[in-house]
């Protein structure tokens, strides 16, 4: 009976290890089908391939999460709702005074609206605006340029750019897309983007830091030569954020051409920019009230980014805009590209143990003290603004406004730099608090400078009476 037992038992333990054994065989064989799934190619793509949807029947979990970037929720201080910045902060009416800014400028949402809110904007439709500005809201531009220059991107790339918005948007169809970030033969990410390529050469070729590259001196070597091409030199680490700096950038339109340009020849910190527009005199628009010359600046996330800590610690864009997720056997990159606010779980706890919503309240302590530093600062070049409006009514000197001006032109910048970059200073919150201090004493300086103006004109009246 104790033998029988003993068989039974070994019968039994055998018979469920050899069952556990063969569905951990099944489950494995069928999780590394699934990984070869990835490369199973149903349809071949090439450059011509735009439409994220054919794509995604090679790749339809990737392609599963660039259609959820049609979602629109909202965090705190950004998200996916396209509310009016101008109706948020009206001081940005007087701020943004005679320039189409001044007259719809709206939270951006997902990749998937990239062209559509493009030509819903009240920019687009009451201003007219060149075919740069498909640059970075279209997707397959390369392809585009390609076509519109007979095989030479950079043809194609100056014939678009000078061309009316509303001619150029006849040439495409997509929003940003799959083929916009990587070779369609390799996967590889790769930079699609000419005004990227360009504004990356006269980096690498300047003295300025790159706190986010590296590998600066193999940047250096080849941008004194003039060739430095990053998908040729670029680490596939830098990449992860390259692929993003194609659009999420400050860029201006270049001379009569309108040719799309990053501002980057001395460097990318604010007053690296702002000392390239400096020196060629160069103003966005004339300000409605004050008739300063000033400047508009307009997402410079590569540009704080690299000013921060994450970027001095190797971390990209896409670690934390795209983080890993499994989907069975399969790590991969979430192409929902979002708020990292929305998915903190995966977007931070990876690298940072503590809580989730402990690190929601990090982000938002951080986001809190700029956006107050930011509103103090906006009511202070507002108040500037108008001061100056009523100088010029009020017949102060006109060298005194003059220099006023100047001070608009400075801290207005630097106001912008924050108020338009998305990250509410998450992405560097030191440099973004300096920026911002900064802002409030040029804006306070350029004040003072019409106080002084007008106290010498009483004394300059008080005298002669006497
Ligand atoms: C360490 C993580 C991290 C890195 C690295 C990072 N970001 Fe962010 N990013 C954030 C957080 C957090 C926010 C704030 C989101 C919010 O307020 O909802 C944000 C906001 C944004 C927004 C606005 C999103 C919205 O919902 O309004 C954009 C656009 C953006 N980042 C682009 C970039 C780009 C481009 C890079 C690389 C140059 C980058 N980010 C690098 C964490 C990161
Ligand atoms: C260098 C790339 C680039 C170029 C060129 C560019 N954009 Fe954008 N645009 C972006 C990015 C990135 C966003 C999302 C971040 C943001 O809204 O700040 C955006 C957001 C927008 C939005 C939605 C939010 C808003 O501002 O109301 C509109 C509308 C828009 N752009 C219109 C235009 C127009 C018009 C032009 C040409 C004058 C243009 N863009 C040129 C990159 C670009
Ligand atoms: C070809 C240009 C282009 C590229 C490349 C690009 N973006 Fe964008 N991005 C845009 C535009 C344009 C918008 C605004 C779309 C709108 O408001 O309709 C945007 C919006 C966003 C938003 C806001 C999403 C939301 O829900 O509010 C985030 C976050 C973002 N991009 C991050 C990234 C990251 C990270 C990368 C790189 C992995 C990247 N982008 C690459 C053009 C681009
Ligand atoms: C804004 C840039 C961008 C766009 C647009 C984009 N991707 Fe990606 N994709 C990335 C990044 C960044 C990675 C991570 C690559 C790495 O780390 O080497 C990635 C990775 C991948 C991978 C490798 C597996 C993985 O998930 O990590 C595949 C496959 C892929 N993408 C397919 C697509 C498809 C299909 C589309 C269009 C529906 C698309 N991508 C659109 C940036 C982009
Ligand atoms: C790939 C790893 C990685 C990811 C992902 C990551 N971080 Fe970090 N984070 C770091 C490193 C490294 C530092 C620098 C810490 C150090 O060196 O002590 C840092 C620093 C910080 C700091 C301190 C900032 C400062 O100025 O001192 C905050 C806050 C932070 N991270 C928040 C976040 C949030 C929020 C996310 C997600 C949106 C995130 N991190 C995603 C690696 C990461």
């Amino acid at each position: 009976m104790k033998k029988w037992g003993v068989h039974f038992l070994i019968v039994v333990v055998t018979a469920a290890a050899t069952a556990g054994l063969t569905a951990l065989l099944v489950n494995i064989q069928q999780r590394k089908l699934e990984a070869r799934d990835r490369f199973v190619r149903l349809v071949e793509l090439d450059e011509s391939v735009l439409d994220a949807a054919v794509w995604g029947r090679n790749f339809p979990r990737e392609y599963d999460g660039w259609l959820r970037t049609s979602d629109t929720n909202r965090t705190r201080y950004g998200g996916s709702e396209a509310f009016s910045h101008l109706d948020a902060h009206p001081q940005l009416r007087t701020i943004y005074a005679g320039y189409p800014f001044g007259v719809d400028y709206r939270e951006e949402r997902g990749h998937m609206y990239s062209l559509a809110d493009q030509k819903l904007s009240l920019r687009t439709q009451q201003f007219n605006q060149p075919g740069a500005c498909l640059h970075c809201h279209a997707g397959g531009m390369a392809h585009v340029y390609r076509t519109q220059g007979q095989g030479d991107l950079w043809v194609g790339f100056t014939n678009v750019c000078r061309m009316p918005l509303t001619q150029a948007w006849d040439l495409v169809q997509h929003p940003v897309t799959c083929v916009d970030c990587h070779d369609p033969k390799t996967m590889a990410l790769r930079i699609s983007r000419p005004g990227f390529l360009a504004g990356i050469a006269v980096l690498a070729a300047s003295d300025a830091p790159v706190p986010s590259a590296p590998s600066i001196e193999r940047w250096r070597a080849a941008g004194r030569k003039g060739t430095y091409d990053p998908n040729r030199e670029a680490s596939r680490q830098e990449m992860r954020s390259m692929v993003c700096a194609q659009c999420h950038v400050e860029y201006y339109f270049k001379g009569a051409e309108k040719l799309v340009t990053f501002p980057w020849h001395r460097g990318l910190k604010v007053e690296d920019i702002e000392a390239y527009y400096d020196a060629m005199n160069y103003a966005d628009w004339t300000h409605a009230i004050s008739t300063a010359k000033v400047l508009k600046a307009q997402h410079p996330e590569y540009e704080l980014w690299n000013q921060g800590i994450h970027a001095r610690s190797g971390v990209a864009c896409a670690d934390c805009h795209m983080p890993y997720k499994r989907d069975g056997a399969m790590k991969i990159s979430d192409h929902h590209i979002r708020s990292p606010v929305l998915n903190i779980r995966r977007a931070c706890l990876t690298c940072h143990h503590v809580d989730e919503d402990e690190m929601r309240q990090r982000v938002e302590a951080i986001q809190t003290r700029t956006r107050q530093l930011l509103d103090r600062a906006m009511d202070t070049v507002a108040e500037l603004i108008q001061e100056i409006g009523e100088a010029q009514a009020r017949g102060v000197p006109e060298d005194a406004i003059e220099r006023a001006r100047a001070f608009q032109r400075q801290a207005q910048w630097r106001v912008d730099f924050i108020s338009s970059e998305n990250s509410m200073g998450f992405h560097a919150p030191q440099e973004a608090a300096r920026i911002l201090a900064e802002a409030i004493d040029f804006a306070q300086q350029g004040r003072l400078v019409l106080v002084r103006a007008a106290r010498a004109a009483r004394t300059d009246v008080r005298e002669r009476a006497r």
